[in-house]
């Protein structure tokens, strides 16, 4: 080694030179690294990252909400005035309350002309086995009242055999848009149960055409079939109150 190198000074400060350079290459390191730098993200924090987006929405929504105690307090005065307050008829045309403006116009209607669907069809005319089919279903309905086989119940008059069934057709249509009100004589027996029938106007004119001529054509009955025009022609009678055995056409 040179000895002049072997000098005590110079070895000191080249420690302290390769030090300095040591720390310099330190710091660059320690620079290139924070730029680099980023969050380590789990595969589960991403996923659970819209969840606390929600949870801080909700925390938000549920501090503008009412508290418990608000909407408990709050309930005897709402049902005060709903007890309060009128009920308000609110009509469709497939529900008319009774007792309203409508109800009272409707109820003071002419009487419908039903001699246009009453007028003889050809009563021979081959009956259409898909409409029977359909009216088989429409009478599950009828069924819940008037008995499987239409042999009635203690709730409804019967249908097999019934003068009423096989007679005008008007009777029958305007039965089931109106309802029908008791007292009625069916094969000599009178009837007359509270409240009478429901109107069955939900129905559509094809689905009371079908019902009637399956009634009219089953369980011993024998009749003409009923047209789903003949239906149409005497809507005019639904939200009319319950047609009586007095209105209709003796059969
Ligand atoms: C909730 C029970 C009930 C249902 C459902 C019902 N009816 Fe009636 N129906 C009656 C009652 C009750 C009478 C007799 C009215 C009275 O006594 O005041 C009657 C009378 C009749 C009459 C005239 C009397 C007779 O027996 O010939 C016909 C026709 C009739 N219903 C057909 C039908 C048809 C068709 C259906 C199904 C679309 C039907 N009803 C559904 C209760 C019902």
């Amino acid at each position: 080694m040179d000895p002049s190198r072997d000098n005590l000074v110079i070895r000191f400060t080249t420690f302290w030179w390769a030090v300095g350079t040591f720390l310099i290459f330190a710091l660059l390191l320690a620079v290139i690294w924070l730029f680099n730098y980023s969050d380590p993200t789990t595969l589960e924090d991403e996923a659970a990252k819209p969840r606390y987006v929600t949870k801080a929405k909700v925390d938000v929504a549920q501090a503008a909400n009412l508290s418990a105690e608000a909407i408990e307090a709050a309930i005897p005065v709402v049902g005060k005035q709903l007890a309060a307050s009128k009920p308000v008829a609110v009509e469709v045309p497939a529900q008319i309350v009774p007792g309203s403006d409508t109800a009272k116009k409707l109820a003071a209607a002419p009487a419908v002309d039903t001699k246009a669907v009453d007028t003889p069809a050809v009563a021979d005319a081959p009956i259409d086995p898909a409409v029977m089919a359909s009216g088989k279903v429409q009478f599950m309905v009828c069924a819940a009242c008037h008995g499987q086989n239409g042999e009635g119940s203690p709730i409804a008059p019967p249908i097999a055999g019934s003068e009423w069934v096989m007679g005008p057709i008007s009777n029958l249509i305007r039965i089931q848009l109106r309802g029908l009100q008791g007292p009625i004589m069916v094969k000599g027996t009178e009837y007359n149960i509270p409240g009478g029938m429901a109107a069955h106007a939900y129905q559509t004119d094809e689905q009371i055409a079908a019902v009637l001529t399956y009634v009219r054509n089953s369980f011993g009955n024998k009749a003409s079939a009923v047209k789903a025009e003949q239906v149409a022609a005497l809507r005019s009678e639904v939200g009319k109150p319950q047609v009586s055995a007095a209105e209709l056409t003796k059969p």
